[in-house]
């Protein structure tokens, strides 16, 4: 039986250029969505998997991150004397508890192997749960506890995978699928960012994956790949006849909150999705729909 799954590593040293000027100054994993930074939404559902230690892999202007998941005695004591309980829960389940929050600088951009590879001696030996918060899952279970249940039985490394259109295979980790079974797919191989006419499948990776720690010894050869950055695929493909290489095909839908309008899709996603706000949103969104085409 695999080792139970307890650390996750959360990317978030990207410049986030795309979102330029919103984040000039504000990190965009610290970025909105209804009402709570992205990023929390991807520290809500580790937490619901089980996930009890996070390494955030940050740069120079990403504090707000750790502050944003460290108790704010200030606004706590002010809401307490004003008993805005409601208020003061909803900061309270945004901390993570001591020992939880790790943050570990990774100095130069060098790709999404190498930030990953900066968290190695925060996670040691064992498997281990990486988040790109970009990617925001709306599903009945956890996507992560999706994947942790998949790792149990086969170990190894498990990823989440999702079938993209023919034209977008070079904005993903494309499987070379060898064998599928129910909603897990064996590869035989991994390519980063293929071009539509040589990538072997339409099966690209989404932001969850569950690893083996087998995978840092690989990341540590600095091996570079696609657009001349340490590749965590590459990384992978490498350790595939080592361990074990599982898509796991999960249930919900996945946003991409890295793109403009990935974004403004997952606003009204997430908004249809919150029960305080859909019976008010809906109608706005069908009258905003008929005014648009006039
Ligand atoms: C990264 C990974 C890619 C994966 C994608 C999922 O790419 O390199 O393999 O499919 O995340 O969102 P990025 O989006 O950072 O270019």
């Amino acid at each position: 039986m695999p080792k139970r799954v307890r650390k996750a590593v959360l990317p978030v040293a990207g410049l986030g250029t795309r979102f330029l000027p919103a984040t000039k100054v504000i990190p965009k994993e610290m970025i909105p969505v209804i009402d709570k930074p992205v990023v929390q939404y991807a520290v809500e559902e580790a937490r619901a998997a089980g996930i009890e230690e996070f390494v955030f892999v940050t740069a120079d202007g990403k504090e707000s991150i750790a502050n944003h998941f460290s108790v704010h005695p200030v606004l706590e004591a002010m809401l307490a004397e004003k008993k805005k309980t409601a208020e003061l829960k909803l900061i309270q389940d945004a901390t993570l508890p001591s020992g939880g929050l790790h943050m570990v600088k990774q100095h130069e951009p060098l790709g999404l192997g190498h930030a990953v590879w900066c968290a190695w001696q925060l996670i040691g030996d064992e498997p281990f749960a990486v988040i790109l918060p970009d990617d925001m899952v709306l599903s009945d279970t956890p996507c992560l506890k999706q994947l942790i249940d998949a790792h149990q039985k086969v170990g190894g490394h498990v990823v989440a995978v999702e079938n993209v259109a023919r034209d977008q295979t070079n904005r993903y980790g494309i499987l070379d699928v060898q064998s599928e079974e129910g909603n897990i797919a064996k590869a035989k191989g991994l390519v980063e960012k293929p071009d539509p006419a040589k990538a072997p499948s339409t099966l690209a990776i989404i932001g969850r994956y569950i690893l083996d720690p087998i995978v840092f010894k690989e990341l540590d050869k600095r091996t570079k790949g696609a657009g001349n950055e340490i590749q965590l695929t590459d990384a992978l493909n490498r350790t595939i006849g080592d361990v074990p290489f599982h898509g796991y095909r999960f249930e919900g839908t996945r946003y991409d909150c890295g793109t403009r309008v990935g974004f403004v899709e997952a606003n009204v996603a997430f908004g249809l999705a919150n029960p305080e706000m859909k019976d008010r949103l809906r109608p706005i969104i069908e009258r905003l729909l008929v005014e648009s085409k006039s």
